[in-house]
C-alpha cells in the first residue's frame, strides 16, 4: 500500500499563498515517491527528491512525455493528438529530430547576436517607468522584456506584441478565473496564435532570412524539415514556454531580493555577483513548479512499485530545495556554488531555451540595480493560482525617481 499523508501539493488555493514547501519538506523526507490523489482525476504520483528527478527525465523510454502529455490533468483524446505536435510532449526518436531542428535557433551565436538587442530593450522598459517614481513591475518591467525578445526573434511586429501576450495569458491562466472564463477560451486563444504563426511561416519561408524564423524554417537535417503544421506548433510552444517562465523568474527574482535585504546590498556592493545570484533567483523561484510523465511500463522507484500508464509528476520546486543536494537550500544566497540547480529541467526535453533567458535575466538585474537600487514593495504582490507556474499577477514597487 502507498503511505498516506496528510499532504497536499495539488490545491490550486494554497498557491495563491506560494508554493508549499513545507509539504515538499514532508514529502521528500516521509515519502519521496508519494501517491497523490487528484480532484477529478485517477493520482499520480509526486516525486520530490532531487536524484528521482533527473533519473527520470534522462529516461524517457520508460517515462514518456507523449503518452498522456506533460500536465498533470488528463487531456480528451482529440486534444490529446494536438499537444502532441508540441516538441514539449514528444519521445525520442521524434523528439531528436525536432531538437535537432530548433536547437539551430537557440545556438549560443543565435543568442550572442541577440545580446546588444536585449540590452536595448532592458534599457527602454527601465528608461520609460524609471521617471514615475512606481509602478507595476509585472506588466511594466518583469513581462516586457520576454514578451519584446520573442516577438523579436519570432518577427512579430511589436505593435502585434500584446496579441502575443494576451494568448500566452489565456493558454496558461487556465486555473486561474482572473485569465479566462473556460478552457473552451484557451482553444480559441491557441487557434488565434495558430493562424498568426502560419501567417508569418508563409511570408518568412524559403527566403533565405537571417533570423530565428526563416533559420527554422529552412533548416534542414538529414532531409528532413519542418512543416507549416510544426512550425505554428514551436510557435505556440515558445510563445508559452518562453513568456511566462522568464516574466516570472524575473518577478519572483526581484521578491526575493526585496524580501533578503542584505542579499541585495551585498549584489549592489559587488555586481560580479551577478551570475550566481541569477542561478539562486532560478533555484529559489523555480518558475516552472513540475512537467509529467507517464509510465511505459511496470517499474519500480525507491522499492514503490509503478504500474504501466501511471502519471509521473516530477516536482522541480521540492527538487531544488532538497536537503541531500543543497546546504540549507531554504535560505537564499546569491553567492551560492555549487549551484546544480535543475529549474530549466534536465535530460532528453531539458530547456531549449536557457541560455536566452539566462541572457535576459542578467541583463535585465544589470539594469534593475544601476537605476532603481532602492526598488521596494509598494503593496502587496497578487499570485497566479496554479499549481505549475511559480507566478506573480501584481507587484507594486516604488523608488526614487531618475530620468
Ligand atoms: C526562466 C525561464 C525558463 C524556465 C524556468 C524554463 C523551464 C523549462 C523546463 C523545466 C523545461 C523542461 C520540460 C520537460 O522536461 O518536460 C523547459 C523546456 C522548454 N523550454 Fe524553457 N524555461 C524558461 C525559458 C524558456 C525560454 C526563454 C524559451 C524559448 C524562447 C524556452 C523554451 C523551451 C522549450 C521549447 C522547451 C521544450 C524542450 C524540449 O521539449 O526538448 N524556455 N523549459
Amino acid at each position: 500500500m502507498p503511505p498516506t499523508l496528510n499532504v497536499d501539493v495539488y490545491d490550486l488555493d494554497r498557491y495563491v499563498e506560494g508554493v508549499p514547501h513545507d509539504a515538499f519538506r514532508v514529502l521528500r523526507a516521509e515519502a519521496p515517491v508519494y501517491f497523490h490523489p487528484e480532484p477529478d482525476g485517477v493520482g499520480f504520483w509526486a516525486i520530490t527528491k532531487y536524484a528521482d528527478v533527473v533519473q527520470i527525465s534522462k529516461d524517457p523510454y520508460t517515462f514518456s512525455s507523449w503518452r498522456g502529455g506533460t500536465n498533470i490533468k488528463d487531456y480528451p483524446p482529440d486534444s490529446l493528438d494536438i499537444i502532441r505536435m508540441l516538441m514539449l510532449n514528444m519521445d525520442p526518436p521524434q523528439h531528436n529530430k525536432f531538437r535537432r531542428l530548433t536547437s539551430t535557433g537557440f545556438t549560443p551565436r543565435m543568442i550572442a547576436r541577440m545580446e546588444e538587442y536585449i540590452r536595448a530593450a532592458a534599457r527602454k522598459i527601465v528608461d520609460d517607468v524609471a521617471p514615475l517614481g512606481a509602478c507595476d513591475f509585472v506588466t511594466k518591467i518583469a513581462a516586457e522584456l520576454p514578451l519584446v525578445v520573442i516577438c523579436d526573434i519570432m518577427g512579430v511586429p511589436q505593435e502585434d506584441r500584446h496579441l502575443v501576450f494576451d494568448w500566452s495569458n489565456r493558454l496558461i491562466g487556465f486555473d486561474d478565473p482572473e485569465f479566462q472564463t473556460s478552457l473552451d477560451d484557451a482553444q480559441i486563444a491557441a487557434s488565434e496564435l495558430w493562424a498568426y504563426a502560419n501567417q508569418l511561416a508563409e511570408e518568412r519561408k524559403g527566403k533565405g532570412g537571417k533570423d530565428l524564423v526563416s533559420v527554422l524554417l529552412d533548416a534542414e537535417i538529414d532531409g528532413e524539415q519542418l512543416d507549416e503544421m510544426e512550425f505554428d506548433a514551436f510557435f505556440l510552444l515558445l510563445s508559452v514556454a518562453g513568456n511566462e517562465t522568464t516574466r516570472n523568474l524575473i518577478s519572483g527574482g526581484m521578491v526575493a531580493l526585496m524580501e533578503h535585504p542584505e542579499q541585495r546590498a551585498r549584489l549592489l556592493a559587488d555586481p560580479t555577483l551577478l551570475p550566481s545570484a541569477v542561478e539562486e533567483m532560478l533555484r529559489w523561484v523555480t518558475p516552472v513548479i513540475h512537467f509529467r510523465r507517464t509510465a511505459t511500463r511496470d517499474v519500480e522507484l525507491r522499492g514503490q512499485p509503478i504500474k504501466e500508464n501511471d502519471k509521473v509528476v516530477l516536482y522541480y520546486a521540492s527538487a531544488n530545495r532538497d536537503e541531500e543536494v543543497f546546504a540549507d537550500g531554504h535560505r537564499f544566497d546569491i553567492g551560492r556554488t555549487p549551484n546544480d540547480h535543475i529549474a530549466f529541467g534536465i535530460g532528453q526535453h531539458s530547456c531549449l531555451g536557457l541560455n536566452l533567458a539566462r541572457l535576459e535575466i542578467k541583463v535585465m538585474f544589470e539594469e534593475l540595480l544601476r537605476r532603481m537600487p532602492d526598488i521596494e514593495p509598494a503593496g502587496p504582490a497578487r499570485r497566479l493560482r496554479s499549481n505549475f507556474i511559480n507566478g506573480v499577477k501584481e507587484l507594486p514597487v516604488r523608488y526614487t525617481p531618475s530620468t
